[in-house]
């Protein structure tokens, strides 16, 4: 456990303010202790995966972030077409380590950052199709620190949700389809040139802003409406509305987590104006 320790660097965003305790616990044990005693103590705890998808405000996070970055967390197990993988690991290695292995169904996934916990908990996903129809089980542990387990038929997934309430997610069971290696690799290669011409991969963001707004509201993806209110392009301070893909929310050198929420508004709101549709977002603010 560290004081006052920046959580910019270790997001996608790379910038924000400092978690006022950060946590890596070494095994589950310790991790156990920490989420009991901080619930004793009401202390907030949040859970931090790769970073990918949550913006931290200047002012920082109050209370402990915890982050499983220990090798206990990490682990991936291939029993083909079983795979287990803890809550910690790399996403983009469990699919290339499974693809390798000539198991299918996450190299769709592929480009997406993220790790094993985090992507399970948002069911994330794209025009390839989500994590959640591949988890056959998960092992969660609760703010009290308790273990719990949740099977496919107690799991529900949707767009960008999933049932699991236990902040934390400490193993994932994945059943996946066995299938040739090769055709497997090739088709993660092509999913991430796909993503490579559409997406500002390169550049500082959390991914897409926003969430597709719900079928009754609208038939166009976010980025579409985003793009359709001509707001590409548009800048505040370091931040700007992607030219490459407007659901994207890019930071330049000297921009800050401020610039980034302001522009997120400004877009929330004009596109309301121009629209009608208040765009949800989905990239998670944390210190506000
Ligand atoms: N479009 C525009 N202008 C733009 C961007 C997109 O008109 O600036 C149009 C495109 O022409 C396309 C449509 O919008 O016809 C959809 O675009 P895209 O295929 O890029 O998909 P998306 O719905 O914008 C979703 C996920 C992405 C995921 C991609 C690809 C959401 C909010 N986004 O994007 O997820 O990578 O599919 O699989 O569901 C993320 O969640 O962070 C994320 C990047």
């Amino acid at each position: 456990m560290q004081r006052n320790i920046p959580l910019g660097p270790r997001t996608w965003y790379g910038v924000g303010g400092a978690a006022e305790f950060l946590a890596e616990p070494r095994d589950q044990t310790e991790l156990a202790e920490l989420l009991a005693a901080c619930h004793a103590a009401d202390v907030p705890v949040h859970v931090l995966g790769k970073g990918a998808n949550v913006l931290v405000a200047e002012a920082g996070v109050r209370g402990v972030v915890v982050q499983l970055n220990a090798a206990p967390f990490r682990q991936i197990d291939i029993t083909a077409p079983i795979v287990t993988a803890g809550g910690g690991a790399d996403l983009e290695k469990l699919i290339t380590t499974t693809a390798r292995a000539g198991l299918g169904g996450l190299e769709g996934l592929a480009g997406i950052p993220a790790s094993v916990g985090g992507a399970i908990r948002m069911n994330a996903g794209g025009r390839y199709g989500e994590i959640g129809p591949h988890v056959q089980h998960v092992r969660c542990m609760t703010s009290r620190g308790e273990v719990v387990e949740h099977d496919r038929r107690d799991l529900r997934f949707a767009y960008r949700q999933s049932s699991i309430a236990e902040p934390i997610i400490l193993t994932a069971v994945f059943e996946l389809t066995p299938g040739d290696a090769s055709a497997l690799r090739r088709r993660l290669k092509d999913v991430m040139a796909f993503k490579k011409t559409s997406q500002p991969m390169a550049a500082r963001s959390a991914g897409c802003a926003f969430k597709n707004p719900p079928a009754e509201l609208s038939d166009k993806p976010a980025g579409r409406l985003i793009d359709e209110t001509g707001l590409k392009g548009t800048r505040i301070g370091g931040a700007e509305v992607s030219t490459r893909h407007a659901n994207f929310i890019v930071r330049h050198d000297g921009g800050t987590a401020d610039d980034v929420i302001a522009l997120i508004e400004h877009v929330q709101r004009t596109v309301a104006a121009r629209t009608g549709i208040t765009l949800e977002r989905e990239i998670v603010i944390w210190g506000t």
